[in-house]
């Protein structure tokens, strides 16, 4: 049956299936080099997508060849949403723009500061015009244009400031699993660190008294413990007081990825502090009120959790809307998988409806730290993943993350300050940001954002 973008029934619906499952991979557009949600000043893109552009991606005034897509509700009239457009592809000094609500596709080229209609068909005839569509826009195409006026700087009026609300609300997601050394903590550092090179506003919470976020993020410079200025500061100070310590005072920037992001770190003293809060009831809600805060002033929360069922896991899993579970599928962590999944039915999702919450949500199970072998990742990694679903009833997510050793080595970076050498840990896209790893992370936040919706 021929492709009918006419069927989309909403705009999310045009978004992933006629954008990102048809259109961007006919037009020759890698996951790598296009972006969902782009925040550019105060204007908000559907999507905007590189002819020759990789991570990290910034657009300027020296922006490579871009395109902007954006897609609306299928009752909607595009014309309603021509000035709309023209303002996005001259301000930001973008050659093309297509416009579309699944049942119209429309094309616009920029002039100087005008734009003007290139191309028009109906839904149903996308597949017989692709060529026509890549002819204007696909990515071959773009990359031999020549570029555009590169000394324009990139203009956001003023008066466009604030005219477009966000759309989306802060959605928390823990990353659990009662399993240690499966990737919990590199997976919390390298997604965060992909989603705020996406433009979103990130925070990381470390709930793990080991702390190896906290370190990895670079906030441990010290070498003894005298020097020690996290652990009168650090995230037991939010669980521990009503009103005092909220999220913004214990919060420290971290330059371990450019852009920076905000952390609430953990220290090594959280585990002598369980006793004590877990006496506190009311400490154990605390996360969730003092988060409701600074609701507007982050996209994302990504919380990292201690490899057990303690008071630390159940604060992350109540307070939290989705749950990744990295895995590394072996035997031990499948059979850890039982223990996670009753521990959600029984104890946190009980909990949450008592506080009206809906029960958590499973984004799924993430293979991580996978061998690359290639007989191994043909024919064993499918009927591990197939197993996963099977066997506990759980999805896992389409990315995988394999074993490679510049996760590993991204940590154990170091800086020369005078005779002194101090951890300087960076995510995987500051240590080699062409490698295989950070292009896995890179798709593993375009998942993650999607399937949020963020
Ligand atoms: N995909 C990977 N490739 C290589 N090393 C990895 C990978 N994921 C994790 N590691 C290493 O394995 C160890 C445990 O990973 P970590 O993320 O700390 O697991 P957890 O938080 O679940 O205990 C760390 O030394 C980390 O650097
Ligand atoms: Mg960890």
């Amino acid at each position: 049956m021929p492709f009918n973008p006419e069927l989309c029934r909403n705009e999310s619906e045009v978004e992933s299936k006629l954008i990102v499952q048809y259109l961007l991979p006919q037009l020759g557009y890698t996951p790598d080099t296009w972006h969902q949600e782009v925040a550019v000043g105060s204007i908000r893109l559907d999507f905007l997508a590189f002819a020759a552009q990789v991570l990290p991606f910034v657009i300027d005034a020296n922006s490579p060849l871009s395109v902007v897509m954006e897609a609306k509700h299928p009752k909607q009239n595009l014309n309603n949403h021509f000035l709309r457009l023209r303002h996005y592809l001259t301000s930001l000094n973008v050659k093309y723009g297509l416009l579309t609500n699944g049942k119209e596709i429309r094309i616009y080229e920029k002039l100087a500061d005008d734009i003007r209609l290139v191309f028009l068909c109906s839904g149903k005839e996308v597949e017989t015009k692709i060529e026509e569509i890549k002819s204007f826009i696909g990515r071959d195409t773009l990359k031999d244009k020549e570029p555009l006026d590169k000394t324009e700087p990139l203009v956001v009026p003023d008066s466009y400031k604030g005219e477009i609300k966000e759309k989306h609300s802060m959605k928390i997601i823990a990353v659990y699993h009662n399993k240690g050394g499966v990737g919990k903590t590199t997976t919390v550092v390298n997604l965060a660190a992909a989603i705020r090179k996406k433009g979103k506003r990130v925070l990381v919470i470390d709930l793990d008294s080991q702390a190896n976020t906290t370190f990895a993020t670079g906030l441990v410079k010290f070498d003894d413990e005298i020097s020690d200025n996290i652990k009168d500061n650090y995230v037991y100070h939010i669980l521990r007081s009503v009103e005092l310590d909220t999220i913004t005072e214990v919060a420290r920037k971290s330059v371990f990825t450019n852009p920076e992001i905000d952390i609430i770190p953990s220290h090594i003293n959280l585990m002598k502090m369980e006793r004590e809060l877990n006496e506190l009831r009311s400490s154990h809600t605390r996360l969730i009120n003092k988060l409701k805060e600074v609701q507007d002033k982050y996209d994302i929360v990504i919380i990292d959790t201690p490899p057990s069922l303690n008071l630390f896991a159940f604060i992350a899993l109540i307070t939290s809307d989705y749950l990744i579970i990295p895995s590394d599928l072996k035997p031990f962590a499948n059979q850890g998988l039982i223990n996670v999944k009753e521990y959600i039915k029984y104890e946190v999702n009980q909990f949450r409806s008592s506080l009206n919450k809906p029960p958590l949500t499973i984004l799924g199970v993430l293979a991580c730290k996978i061998a690359t072998f290639p007989k191994f990742v043909q024919h064993t990694l499918p009927k591990q993943i197939a197993a996963i679903s099977q066997r506990y009833d759980l999805p896992v997510l389409d990315t995988v993350i394999y074993q490679r050793e510049e996760l590993a080595k991204c940590l154990e970076q170091v800086q020369q300050i005078g005779d002194l050498e101090v951890p300087d840990p960076r995510s995987v896209f500051e240590y080699k940001p062409h490698g295989d790893s950070a292009k896995e992370f890179e798709l593993l936040a375009i998942e993650v954002l999607q399937k949020t919706g963020i």
